[in-house]
């Protein structure tokens, strides 16, 4: 079968993104203009700045991302974006220059979501998804455990009641004078310190639903009454605290969703999926159940267009191609493709 070569675009946030993508897995190319030294200083992405700085920088990408492949938008099968979800003025940017190249160049366009994005970048190089599995997807506005049938056949499990994941390490972050994104922040303060923290058990029940606002206000009530009371706070073993309490509830849900469910296989996605501790503690469990476990390479866990190019290789063996009226969706349903 002829090799099938994705050009994909991702602006949905604070990452400008280009990548060409072989077969769905090999990653040919790919270029990542980040945002975040600018939005580090306002403590999290403005999002009037971010599609402003999407706008400066999406040809710069595209055009850095085509050269260094040594191929030509001709040699491309189909030009993929992100639509949904994300900041509406940031998916404009990407989704006007993905119909730009499609027109110029009479190439298919695919709609790709962000999440099915961050789920597929378990397809490329080393990783593969072996249907069916067990999914964990962390992200800073997603926190579910789904069940994968199939090529986006994806059922929730069981999800956050309040904040995601990410959400709840990017707010305790800004308690704790951390700079945006908290999450890797977090992470680097937690591993000085130690859980000597007494926090609440957030959801200390058996579903597979999550909560983590009760873990995250009672951090930044702790913070306020004793910076009040003029007593020092331990950041590290504070950022160490919530880390393992946070961590260790998602790995007893995940836990739980095995003992009910008995998979095989088990694919972890999302921005948060780059934690080391989390990688671990999921790591331990899935060995426990022997099941195979799959989590994307560093560079492929936070915002990148190589997934968009996972995520558009199944579509475009379906034929599933967007027309050129694609509008971005703020906040599109993410399982219902
Ligand atoms: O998936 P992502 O790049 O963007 C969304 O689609 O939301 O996820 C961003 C989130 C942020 O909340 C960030 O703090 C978190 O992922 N994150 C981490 C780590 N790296 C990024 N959280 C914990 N540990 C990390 N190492
Ligand atoms: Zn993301």
């Amino acid at each position: 079968m002829k090799d099938v070569y994705i050009f994909a675009i991702e602006s949905s946030c604070d990452e400008t993104s280009a990548a060409i993508i072989k077969n769905g897995k090999d990653v040919v190319s790919l270029t990542i203009n980040t945002q975040i030294k600018t939005h580090e200083n306002y403590g999290g992405v403005v999002p009037e700045i971010a599609s402003r700085m999407h706008t400066e920088a999406i040809t710069y990408v595209i055009d850095d991302c085509i050269k260094k492949s040594g191929m030509t938008f001709e040699d491309m099968d189909a030009i993929a974006v992100t639509y949904t979800p994300g900041l509406l003025g940031s998916l404009l940017v990407g989704i006007e220059a993905a119909k730009v190249l499609a027109l110029t160049y009479n190439k298919p366009l695919i709609a790709v979501n962000h999440i099915a994005g961050h789920i597929y970048a378990n397809n490329l190089e080393d990783n593969n998804i072996v249907f069916p599995s067990l999914g964990l997807v962390v992200s800073g506005g997603h926190t579910e455990i789904i069940y994968l049938e199939d090529d986006y056949n994806f059922k929730i499990l069981g999800s956050t009641l309040d904040d995601a994941i990410g959400e709840a390490y990017d707010k305790v972050a800004r308690v704790l004078d951390l700079k945006y994104p908290g999450g890797p922040n977090i992470e680097k303060l937690a591993k000085e310190g130690q859980p000597t923290y007494k926090l609440p058990i957030p959801m200390n029940d058996e579903s597979l639903n999550l909560s983590f606002s009760g873990l995250k206000s009672s951090i930044i009530n702790l913070v306020h009454n004793e910076t009040q009371r003029g007593n020092e706070i331990n950041r590290a073993d504070l950022a160490c605290s919530f880390q393992t309490i946070a961590v260790d509830e998602l790995t007893r849900k995940v836990e739980l969703a095995i003992k009910k469910y008995n998979p095989k296989n088990m694919i972890v996605a999302g921005g948060v999926s780059a934690n080391t501790y989390l990688r671990e503690e999921i790591a331990k469990v899935c060995d426990k159940y022997n099941i195979n476990l799959s989590i994307p390479k560093m560079l492929y866990c936070t915002d990148n267009a190589a997934m968009i190019g996972a995520a558009a290789y199944p579509l475009f063996k379906r034929g599933e191609f967007a027309s050129f009226d694609l509008n971005g969706i703020s906040t599109g349903n993410i399982f219902k493709f």
